[in-house]
């Protein structure tokens, strides 16, 4: 910051500047009535006081133009705020289709982020310059808000729930991070750093945390660990559904209705099996609450992603998982967890 007052925080996002416009036109708007009423305040009370205990009051014709005027004027101002408003909330909800990925996992009282690569941050945010960033976001106890005032960017993160938010940063440098929802006793303590990165020194940086795991293989892992592909077979039809080619598409319930394999999907169906059972198949997998931590969730979800980006998806049962999936033996669902080895990556 170059002054000592600044009455916006800094821009460093493409949205911050369309924000910001608005959030002007809504002061000047308010102002400028605001101003105006207190004034006809003033100006009728001393114009109409009260002179005389007799004094009555003519009986006034009612003026048409100056009833129109102060309802459409009024009325325009309002619908002005309302498109504008509309649009920036719109540009805010969609993100571009090339944005890259970051997780983040809120809890008490930290952030906790996640690049698809492998790199985990605590209260720290590392990302390349403008390139869109779209945030998944879950808490893992209460409510809390992603706030990085900077990018004009707030969003709420709620325990059980994804939530999405993108930005794109316009400017390099070090940003504040907030947590903007009450959570607890060290709420105000919540707090980190956005650092945007020239792309090249982001890479520099992304290279430099050699042996992390990127989310897709610790996700492999963990699928191989739980023994999700005892059941989810794809070189047969097994008891319980395909996950090659998954994501995103639309799936078929038992009870005739239609939902998209999203990443709520994925979270739900992992720890509440039975909320959506696919058509053609029976109710029998078990819960994975208790089992799997809101980062273990991410892992999974990316790896099932990740069978859907295989190339040879054209014929989804031959190959198109990982041989170790495969060599996998008969060891028993999630109850033989507490005799298996927690995969590498999940340590933390
Ligand atoms: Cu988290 Cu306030």
């Amino acid at each position: 910051m170059n002054s000592s007052f600044q009455f916006f925080p800094e821009q460093a996002s493409a949205t911050a500047q369309h924000v910001d416009h608005l959030a002007i036109y809504l002061i000047v708007v308010a102002t400028i009535f605001s101003a105006a009423i207190f004034m006809l305040i003033l100006y009728f009370a001393v114009k109409y006081r009260r002179r005389s205990e007799h004094e009555r009051p003519h009986a006034t014709p009612e003026p048409m133009a100056l009833e129109m005027a102060w309802s459409i004027i009024p009325f325009g101002l309002m619908i002005v705020m309302f498109v504008w408003g509309a649009s920036i909330y719109f540009e805010m909800a969609r993100p571009p289709n090339d944005a890259m990925n970051i997780y983040v996992v809120g809890k008490q009282w930290m952030w906790k982020t996640q690049h698809l690569e492998g790199q985990r941050e605590i209260n720290e945010l590392h990302i390349p310059l403008g390139r869109a960033v779209r945030l998944t976001m879950t808490s893992e106890d209460v409510i809390h808000s992603f706030f990085v005032p900077a990018f004009r960017e707030k969003f709420d993160v709620l325990p059980g729930r994804y939530t999405t938010a993108w930005f794109k940063p316009t400017k390099a440098g070090k940003f504040h991070l907030f947590c903007a929802e009450y959570c607890g006793t060290l709420h105000s303590g919540m707090i980190g750093s956005v650092y945007v990165m020239e792309p090249a020194e982001y890479e520099r940086w992304l290279a430099g945390g050699a042996g992390f795991e990127s989310l897709v293989s610790s996700g492999q892992k963990l699928f191989e660990y739980l023994a999700c592909a005892n059941c989810h077979r794809t070189d047969k039809p097994g008891r319980c559904p395909n996950l090659v080619g998954l994501f995103g598409k639309p799936v078929l319930m038992t009870g005739g209705e239609n939902f998209t394999a999203d990443e709520a999907y994925i979270r739900e169906s992992i720890l509440n099996p039975s909320a959506k059972v696919v058509a053609g198949y029976q109710n029998i997998m078990p819960s994975f609450q208790g089992l799997v931590t809101e980062e273990d969730l991410l892992q999974l979800i990316e790896y099932i992603k990740s069978l859907g980006q295989k190339p040879e998806s054209a014929s989804p049962a031959t190959g198109a998982i990982p041989p170790a999936l495969e060599r996998r033996g008969t060891a028993g669902g999630p109850t033989s967890r507490s005799t298996g080895r927690r995969p590498e990556a999940q340590k933390r």
